[in-house]
């Protein structure tokens, strides 16, 4: 028999055995797989969102979570939910991959497969203000993808925000690349009619009182040898996502500028616009890995320290179950 058959054969061989394990779940709610057979009604986790390896090794070396003894996990449109706890708030944690498409798909699938109660979602971005050094963690109040661009004509230089003519080089002047005009994104929700936004609001959960939370926290503060002083957690910030990495100095004093941006990253507004489509609380945790101009990236500092406030967030939800435990 070829290699193909062989694998067919085995595919095939597995969907049957999952078919036959998932009879007496739901289908539509696969979460109700990992409750105990005595128990029917779901439990409300805590969905952990994170995008790459990096984010994921944070949460790892932390040693606090726990997967589930009987079902570690499940895999959906090749994405692997792992299903556990962190500290004691149960939790189902996936690794969406980066840039939006791939963060909002996971997002999706994890509101579809599993009974989530919050969102909380932890990533590494760059920061556009010198003060937000490596380590800093922001917890933005409002994000909007800035990569959503209309191209106006060359002629008309005053029509979109982005003028390439006022960055020439050495003198201002015209550029043939024209503007660009930052368009909005339409926000589908099921209890409204669809509606442009431009800034995707990013509300704090009230019942963790989270700025006490994460006053004490202590936050890793070297990198390279050279060490901070005390890193806190900024909040109320506004953050952008685009698919595009941000490195360039004069694109960030632009983003600062326009848009009161702190943080640049290709996540975060995903994460919101999937959320808010799906009218489920969130919570959006940005560690610096870099500040766009200057040299150096810190990513595992970054993840490591955003992950240590999304685990304060995360321990602070309690765990909604509903009954017979
Ligand atoms: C940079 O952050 C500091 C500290 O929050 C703030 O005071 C300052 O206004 C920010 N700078 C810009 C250009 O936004
Ligand atoms: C974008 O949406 C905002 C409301 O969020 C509105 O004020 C603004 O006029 C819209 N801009 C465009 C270009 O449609």
């Amino acid at each position: 028999m070829s290699r193909t058959n062989m694998a067919a054969l085995l595919v095939l061989g597995l969907l049957l055995v999952t078919a036959k394990q998932s009879t007496q779940m739901s289908l539509r709610n696969p979460s109700a797989e990992i409750e105990t057979s005595n128990c029917k009604l779901p439990l409300h986790r805590v969905g952990l969102v994170l995008a790459s390896d990096t984010n994921e090794k944070a949460l790892l070396d932390s040693g606090l979570f726990t997967p589930d003894s009987d079902n570690p996990y499940v895999d959906h449109v090749g994405r692997r939910f792992n299903i556990g706890k962190l500290g004691s708030t149960h939790i189902v944690y996936v690794k969406t991959g980066t840039f939006s498409v791939n963060v909002a798909t996971g997002v999706q699938t994890l509101l579809h497969k599993f009974t989530i109660s919050k969102i909380v979602f932890f990533g590494n971005a760059g920061s556009l203000n010198k003060t937000y050094v490596p380590g800093t963690v922001l917890v933005p109040e409002a994000v909007a993808f800035t990569g959503v661009w209309e191209w106006e004509e060359f002629e008309a230089q005053n029509k979109g925000q982005l003028a390439f003519g006022h960055f020439n080089y050495p003198l201002n002047g015209e550029n043939t690349l024209g503007t660009v005009a930052y368009e909005n994104i339409t926000l589908y929700s099921p209890s409204e009619d669809p509606k442009e936004v431009f800034w995707l609001p990013v509300p704090l959960p009230e019942e963790a009182a989270t700025e006490e939370l994460t006053k004490g926290l202590k936050l890793k503060e070297c990198h390279s040898g050279r060490c901070q002083a005390e890193f806190a957690t900024v909040y109320r910030s506004k953050a952008s996502t685009s698919d595009f990495y941000v490195k360039n100095e004069a694109y960030g004093e632009f983003l600062v500028e326009k848009f009161t941006a702190s943080t640049a990253d290709s996540a975060s507004a995903a994460v919101a616009l999937t959320a808010l489509s799906n009218e489920k609380p969130f919570v959006v945790i940005q560690g610096v890995s870099n500040v766009v101009g200057v040299d150096g990236s810190y990513p595992e500092l970054a993840s490591h320290n955003a992950f240590l406030v999304a685990a304060v967030f995360v321990e602070s939800f309690p765990t909604q179950r509903l009954a017979c435990e």
